[in-house]
């Protein structure tokens, strides 16, 4: 008898820019090794973006595209993911979904440091419905630190973490330190999609902050509304003091760390720092993240990888969105 084929998923996706479209790829391009490997299809029932009337490439279906938000929020569908970045509409979306007990996958870290106690209140109050909150694509992009922090040292007494989180910065740096110039390298970063939209963010280190503060908040439990971060980014001397430390044999990177000590206070800082290039958070190069934990009972763990770009970020909502269903698909992936 042929094997009977367990319904789509649903997906109805918010963004359909750099991370939204390569989320609308990747689901394509694995469509049947995922049916293969998990038994499981998607189909992506409504997309949201600003201006549906905007030319958009052949891939996506227009049909399937809107830029109402109700009528977005009126598919019918398993997962809502967001990517569309911002705190108004993307909260908005955050807070509807998780009201009527659906799962939300996001990649905004912007949003969960403004709302993510709140949508973490939202997802206990609506469990039963089955609200789900996951956001593994909001920090570190392909590189998997949410899930390590939530569930492999859920229970240890974590002490800090610390890392390099943009990608944008790290690139400009790294390109610098081949002799670049800043502008040059910056342009090179907004073209290759590692960069924010509005790349302020990116430069003066408030993305960096923000995917801290949710660390923390993973980590520690801090309040990432209220957790003070000292933010430095890269200020106009940048190019001067990647000479200087080239000189002097170093590396500079954005480093943002976060410390708790005995008493449980946290101490958070993003700035930029010289280091000795044999350092771990020194070794990454281009648009890479690496996120060191360090814990009592662990020791440091250090986990390194492609950490911004449509693909890896793409990638992280991939897992997220599996990670969310109520599907044999999940047991089957961890067997
Ligand atoms: N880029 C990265 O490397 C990266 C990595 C990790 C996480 N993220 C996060 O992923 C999210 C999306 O980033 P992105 O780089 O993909 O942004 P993007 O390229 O600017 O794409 C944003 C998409 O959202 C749509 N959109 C924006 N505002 C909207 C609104 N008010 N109503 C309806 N649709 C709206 C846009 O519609 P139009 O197409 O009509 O303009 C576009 O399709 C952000 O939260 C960002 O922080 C990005």
């Amino acid at each position: 008898m042929p094997r009977r084929e367990a319904p789509p998923i649903r997906i109805a996706l918010a963004g359909a820019g750099t991370v939204g479209g390569a989320l609308l790829d990747l689901l394509d391009r694995e469509r049947h090794a995922l049916l293969a490997r998990l038994g499981v299809r998607f189909e992506v029932v409504s997309v949201l973006v600003r201006d549906a009337a905007r030319p958009r490439s052949a891939r996506l279906d227009r049909a399937r595209l809107t830029d109402d938000v109700d009528a977005f929020l009126r598919a019918e569908a398993e997962v809502v993911v967001e990517a569309i970045g911002g705190t108004t509409v993307a909260g908005a979306i955050a807070r509807a979904t998780l009201l009527r007990g659906r799962r939300l996958v996001t990649a905004n870290k912007a949003l969960l440091r403004a709302e993510g106690p709140a949508l973490a209140s939202l997802v206990r109050a609506h469990e039963h419905l089955g609200a789900a909150l996951d956001l593994e694509a909001a920090v570190g992009g392909g590189v998997p630190v949410v899930r390590v922090l939530r569930d492999s040292l859920a229970g240890h007494g974590l002490t800090a973490v610390r890392g390099v989180l943009n990608g944008t910065t790290n690139y400009i740096l790294s390109q610098m330190e081949r002799g670049h110039e800043f502008h040059a390298a910056l342009a090179e970063a907004q073209r290759a999609g590692f960069a924010e939209a509005d790349p302020s963010r990116d430069l003066d280190g408030t993305d960096a902050s923000d995917k801290l503060a949710v660390l923390s908040w993973l980590a520690f439990g801090t309040d990432p509304r209220t957790l003070r971060i000292r933010t430095q980014g890269l200020a106009p001397d940048i190019g001067a003091r990647v000479a200087a430390a080239r000189l002097d044999g170093r590396v500079i990177r954005l480093v943002a760390q976060a410390e708790r000590d005995p008493d449980g206070h946290v101490r958070a800082s993003v700035a930029p720092v010289a280091l000795d290039p044999t350092h771990p958070l020194a070794r990454v190069q281009d648009e890479e993240n690496v996120i060191v934990v360090e814990s009592t009972s662990a020791g440091a763990i250090t986990l390194h990888g492609r950490g911004a770009g449509g693909d890896a970020t793409a990638s992280a909502l991939l897992a997220d969105i599996l990670r969310s269903l109520p599907h044999p698909a999940r047991s089957l992936a961890v067997a």
